[in-house]
């Protein structure tokens, strides 16, 4: 079997992560790359990589003509967290037959928050007989497909609750910014009333995919607002230094309520110099379930790792826009991507 062509779409941070983790790998090639910043376009990959190795791929801002002459299976899109960006993007890779996953997190399960764009997709998916999939660590896995796999051992459920907690001291520059880290108190309330800094997004969309595996007709999904973790030391990275009394994270909450009970609880904190990081499940129901991995799993690795894993589902998936929920029960695709791919 031929090898899977592979086009970037969006060589920022997580591409960038993903790009390096494909060149490791056997039964897949990259065959472009495509991004807007100024200062990558016309560069050769390897250079906005930071590898010595010349690939011979320049980065192009030219979607069409590269997809028209590139013959490509499959784009990984890695541009933003909204549908209402990306759908554009997203439909104009669709039009050329190609696959698509995205670490859009709204993507992830749109249904709910924008079920207009997710038909429009579906509708294009079909068209073009291609598939999309919005995927990564969370969500895509942690708040939500991990959560379902686990009621798969439940008779009845009462309720759900999901912690997240991370040291966002060891994740990527832009995350370190989205979720505030370095700012005053004021500017981090500025920052996110005037949507600068968008804090974490995607616990609607984790609570709906939930909800919907279960067919649990909910009341409606409250998204609490985000709250500053305040450092109370002096805490960094090799990227970003937290004084005592600045924004060191934040933390969200998100609840699912049905029948005017709360039965899904998502709670999310990300802050540099977290001490105890862990990804935990709590069901309440027959039998109770309790799931701890700790520390919590690194989000940028798990982010590659579900991208880079899910290629091969994703080219078996039929047309249209399928979620984590729809697809085969995840796992590592750690041999030659070709042979997740055979039957
Ligand atoms: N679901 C998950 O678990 C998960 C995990 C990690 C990341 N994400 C999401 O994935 C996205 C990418 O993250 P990141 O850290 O890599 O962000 P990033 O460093 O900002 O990279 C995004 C790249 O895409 C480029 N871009 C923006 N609009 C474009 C367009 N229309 N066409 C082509 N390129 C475009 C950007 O260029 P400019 O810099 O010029 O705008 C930038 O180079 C974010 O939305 C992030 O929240 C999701």
């Amino acid at each position: 079997m031929k090898n899977v062509r592979v086009i970037l779409f969006g060589v920022g941070a997580v591409g960038c992560l993903i790009a390096k983790s494909l060149l490791e790998k056997d039964g897949v090639e990259i065959v472009g790359a495509i991004d807007i910043a100024k200062d990558k376009v016309g560069r050769d990959l390897s250079e906005v990589l930071g590898i010595s190795k010349k690939l011979g791929i320049q980065i192009s801002a030219d979607t069409d003509t590269l997809l028209s002459k590139a013959e490509a299976d499959i784009a990984i899109h890695t541009t933003s967290s909204f549908l209402k960006d990306t759908f554009s993007q997203i439909a104009s890779i669709m039009k050329h037959g190609v696959k698509v996953i995205s670490t859009c997190e709204e993507l992830t399960y749109p249904y709910y928050t924008e079920p207009k764009l997710a038909k429009e997709l579906d509708t294009l998916a079909k068209k073009y007989k291609t598939t999309v999939l919005g995927t990564g660590i969370n969500p895509g896995f942690l708040m939500d497909t991990l959560v379902i796999t686990l009621t798969a051992v439940c008779q009845k459920i009462e309720r759900i609750q999901v912690a997240r907690v991370m040291n966002a001291a060891t994740r990527r520059l832009p995350f370190q910014k989205k979720i505030g880290a370095g700012l005053t108190v004021e500017e981090f309330k500025r920052k996110i009333a005037e949507k600068q800094i968008t804090g974490h997004v995607g616990l609607e969309q984790s609570i709906a995919m939930i909800a919907d595996a279960l067919a649990w007709k909910l009341d409606r999904i409250i998204v609490e607002s985000v709250e500053p973790v305040i450092s109370d030391r002096a805490v960094g990275s090799k990227d970003i230094g937290v004084k005592a009394g600045e924004v060191a994270g934040l933390r969200q909450k998100a609840k699912g309520i049905m029948k005017n009970r709360e039965v899904i609880l998502l709670d999310f904190q990300a802050y540099v110099g977290a001490e105890e990081e862990y990804d935990a499940i709590t069901i309440e129901g027959i039998p109770n379930v309790k799931q701890k991995i700790q520390p919590c799993v690194h989000g940028d690795i798990g982010t590659v790792a579900m991208v880079v894993n899910a290629i091969p589902r994703v080219i078996k998936a039929p047309s249209g826009l399928v979620t984590m929920k729809d697809l085969l029960v995840p796992s590592a695709a750690l041999e030659d991507i070709t042979k997740y791919i055979s039957d």
